[in-house]
């Protein structure tokens, strides 16, 4: 059987996925709105082998090089050998794979990484061994779920929901906004978002997690229909702040925020202050600040983008 290259992109969650009520299955605590960022890819390629599964990193100038982590190659062959369960597949494959970004940008790689592998998989299967819901989108997301929470997002785009019955569309007004990921930092991170997800639910500001999140989730999506996009970044920030406070309360406490993240910070509510108007903020499990800007605001997106270049390393859709 020949092989298969395939693509899935990263996405930003606005409302998150932090905490899980099962671990088996990446069952989440709360639902989680996003925004895909189809700039940003992983890319999978899968080969016949004659031996074990194995992983490889794919080569091509598109690609940036990085280094899977231990952990990470495992996580990843595991739930390739999840899928070939569901399919009965018995063959070896090697997987290659690689990310049009930077791994060390900041960006969650696991959600387009997981995707892409999940449909990667997906279209080869299907070929052996055809299921008659081996094409169903739904599926596939729910499939990914298991692999990595976030990935089963990225299957919608442009924007996508994740409540009990899984992830989904959903159709908001906002359909091309300017993305820019801000990275302080270029180290690794310390606590995993698979660790903060076990440690969050020790913190003492989880109880009524799952209710503040839900409240900030309808406000977001009343707000983004109204056009109310001050009203959606107050949301946005609060939402991000929560998440970090939770790490911070946690019986073992950690913290992504730098001395650079933070002052970052104040000069974008400093703009928010004098323009009174401006980017959509948020921070996931790490440093990096995301910045989601309207079609029309193109300008300024491209002046922070100039700005804050200049400081560290700026990864954009523009
Ligand atoms: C902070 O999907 O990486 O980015 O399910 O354990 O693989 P696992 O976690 P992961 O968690 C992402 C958490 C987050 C918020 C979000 O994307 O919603």
């Amino acid at each position: 059987m020949g092989q298969s290259l395939t693509s899935a992109p990263s996405n930003i969650a606005l409302i998150k996925y932090m905490g899980k009520i099962h671990k088996e299955g990446n069952i989440p605590t709360n639902s989680s709105l996003s925004y895909t960022l189809e700039h940003l890819r992983t890319y999978v390629e899968i080969e016949k082998s004659k031996s074990t599964d194995t992983w490889e990193l794919l080569n091509g100038s598109a690609y940036f090089p990085f280094a899977m982590s231990a952990r990470g190659r495992e996580k990843f062959l595991e739930h390739f050998q999840f899928l070939k369960n569901k399919w009965s597949i018995s063959e070896s494959f090697i997987l290659r794979s690689a990310n049009n970004f930077p791994a060390d940008s900041g960006i969650a790689s696991s959600a387009s990484s997981f995707a892409a592998l999940t449909l990667a998989a997906a279209n080869l299967f299907e070929k052996i061994n055809p299921q008659t819901w081996g094409n169903d989108v739904s599926e596939l997301s729910r499939l990914s779920q298991r692999g990595s929470g976030s990935s089963c997002r990225s299957f919608f785009s442009p924007w996508s929901i994740w409540s009990e019955e899984g992830a989904q569309p959903l159709s908001l007004p906002q359909n091309s906004l300017h993305h820019l990921v801000i990275v302080p930092e270029t180290a690794s991170k310390k606590v995993s978002s698979s660790e903060a997800h076990l440690r969050v639910t020790h913190s003492s500001l989880f109880p009524g997690r799952a209710q503040r999140a839900q409240l900030r989730l309808e406000k977001l999506i009343t707000g983004l229909r109204g056009h109310q996009w001050k009203d959606c970044f107050q949301i946005v920030w609060d939402e991000f702040i929560d998440m970090h406070q939770l790490f911070k309360h946690c019986p073992e406490p950690f913290d992504y925020r730098t001395e650079m993240s933070e002052s970052i910070l104040v000069k974008l509510q400093n703009l928010w202050r004098s323009q009174g108007d401006g980017p959509l903020v948020t921070m996931d499990a790490g440093s990096s600040i995301h910045l989601l800007l309207r079609p029309e605001q193109k300008e300024l997106a491209l002046l922070l983008k100039k700005e804050y270049s200049l400081l560290c390393p700026v990864w954009s859709s523009l």
